[in-house]
């Protein structure tokens, strides 16, 4: 079986459609398979994939730029490199496709719930007002439009989107409702760093299949554990590449599983970005720990690799092989850098400290999620210290609407900051015993956010507030 190839190795850059294509939707629904016969093929531990493991070449979501969208979720089926899996999907893709904007633009985009329940729409990472945010009180009916309209503020970073109703977000998110959106500007357009080709989405989730190929999703309050590995939707992928420099934009698009990526070859990757855009310094790394919801930007460099290796991205965490890299004769000049450098202001002097403690599966400071309660508020253009600790069940990856916000310290558990977690981040992982300090300042605009935990299990559970800029 072949899968989507006209979608791949489609430039991101070089493709501007002047909207999102509607497709024609398959009407079947995902059935919530309730059969827990796992194909034993599916989880390989220790990985070894060459050799008798089949590949499929990595699919690439079609690019969209442009200031007038539309996203469509329904139901539909999706390749996943060896058989149709039924799914929940953006118009027709899994992932959804990778949106392109500039930043200064105004975009508008029109979201068209096709599923059979309530969704609506976030923009993990963007700095949107409380009516652009898509928080889980703005969930629309099935069959209901949202309408976003909101200017590009955000620097040039990853960020995505992805469903954010409560209490159904693990399901929806895993059934393969999530995207890429990508923001240009011209600190980063002035580095000349890879692109076209050499610029690649990399969505990493996991998944469990049943033995007709269908997703399984049973969560337990813990979390949830796939069996397999899923690179933008493809299983057991490759990627022909050639002798070039590569960017790779990954999105960790689980719900529970922590990633820890790395080079079967050990050569390292280097890090240039991360949530919130370029980091201070890009540095070097062979092993990069990343959880649910965390964005990396890292390049490559196959220049010096020989023709026909394999090279294996990895999850040493689990002993997965992600994502096979095939080395192909050409080579390819790169006059971009191989290391970069920004200048990000520091945050500094808090005027006030909250402590916020992740509870067990579904609590934050002891409460689960009230939808119609105000947890606290927060002055508007005020720098202040949020302490973010665990009561057990962590790892936690926290995450703060409405503010990029920037790590100061970590204590107790690894104790350490690492590279990734510098510069501006949205997302941050604290694991049991751990204490995570940030500075947050919400300068962009006033109202409504939710801060929550984004193992999706956790959050469906309550382990979410709403707090108000004012
Ligand atoms: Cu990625 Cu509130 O979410
Ligand atoms: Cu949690």
């Amino acid at each position: 079986m072949r899968p989507r190839t006209q979608h791949y190795n489609r430039s991101l850059l070089l493709l501007a459609l002047a909207g999102l294509t509607q497709l024609t939707y398959c009407t079947k629904e995902v059935q919530e398979a309730t059969s827990n016969e796992i194909i034993a093929s599916a989880a390989r531990p220790g990985g070894g994939g060459e050799g008798s493991v089949t590949r499929y070449p990595l699919f690439i979501p079609t690019a969209v730029s442009g200031t007038s969208l539309t996203l469509t979720a329904a139901p539909g089926t999706h390749n996943l490199g060896n058989a149709s899996t039924n799914v929940w999907e953006y118009n027709g893709s899994v992932p959804g496709p990778t949106i392109v904007a500039n930043k200064g633009d105004n975009v508008s985009i029109n979201y068209n719930n096709q599923l059979p329940e309530p969704s609506i729409i976030h923009w993990h990472g963007m700095l949107v007002d409380h009516q652009n945010d898509g928080q889980p009180m703005q969930v629309v009916p099935a069959g209901g439009t949202y309408s976003y309209t909101f200017p590009i503020i955000n620097r040039a970073a990853l960020n995505w989107y992805h469903p954010h109703p409560h209490m159904t977000i693990g399901k929806q998110v895993y059934n393969g409702l999530a995207g890429a959106f990508i923001i240009r500007d011209a600190e980063e357009g002035a580095l000349n760093l890879p692109s076209g080709k050499y610029e690649v989405p990399l969505v990493f989730r996991d998944i469990t299949l049943d033995k007709k190929g269908q997703p399984v999703y049973n969560p337990t309050g813990g979390g949830y554990f796939g069996k397999t590995p899923l690179v933008n939707g493809t299983r057991d992928p490759y990627l022909a590449v050639d002798k070039a420099v590569y960017r790779f934009r990954v999105l960790i698009g689980s719900t529970s599983r922590v990633f820890n990526l790395a080079l079967s070859n050990g050569a390292p990757f280097t890090l240039i970005g991360n949530d919130g855009g370029l980091l201070p310094q890009s540095s070097t790394h062979t092993a990069i720990e990343v959880c649910p919801g965390e964005r990396l930007d890292l390049l490559v460099d196959f220049r010096n690799v020989p023709t026909s290796s394999k090279i294996m991205l990895k999850d040493l965490a689990s002993g997965w092989d992600l994502l096979e890299f095939r080395v192909t004769e050409t080579s390819v000049a790169y006059s971009g850098p191989l290391t970069t450098a920004s200048s990000i202001t520091a945050l500094s002097n808090p005027v006030l400290t909250r402590t916020f403690s992740f509870d067990g599966m579904g609590k934050i400071n002891g409460l689960p999620y009230d939808m119609d309660a105000i947890s606290f508020e927060v002055p508007f253009d005020q720098t202040e210290k949020w302490v973010f600790k665990t009561n057990g069940n962590g790892p936690h990856p926290v995450h703060v609407h409405g503010a990029s916000f920037q790590v100061i310290n970590r204590t107790g558990g690894r104790g350490q900051l690492f590279a990734w977690e510098k510069g501006w981040k949205d997302v941050v992982l604290v694991n049991d015993a751990e204490t995570v300090e940030v500075l947050i300042r919400f300068d962009a605009y006033r109202g409504d956010y939710v801060m929550h935990c984004h193992k999706l299990e956790h959050e469906d559970n309550g382990m979410m507030l709403n707090f108000r800029v004012k």
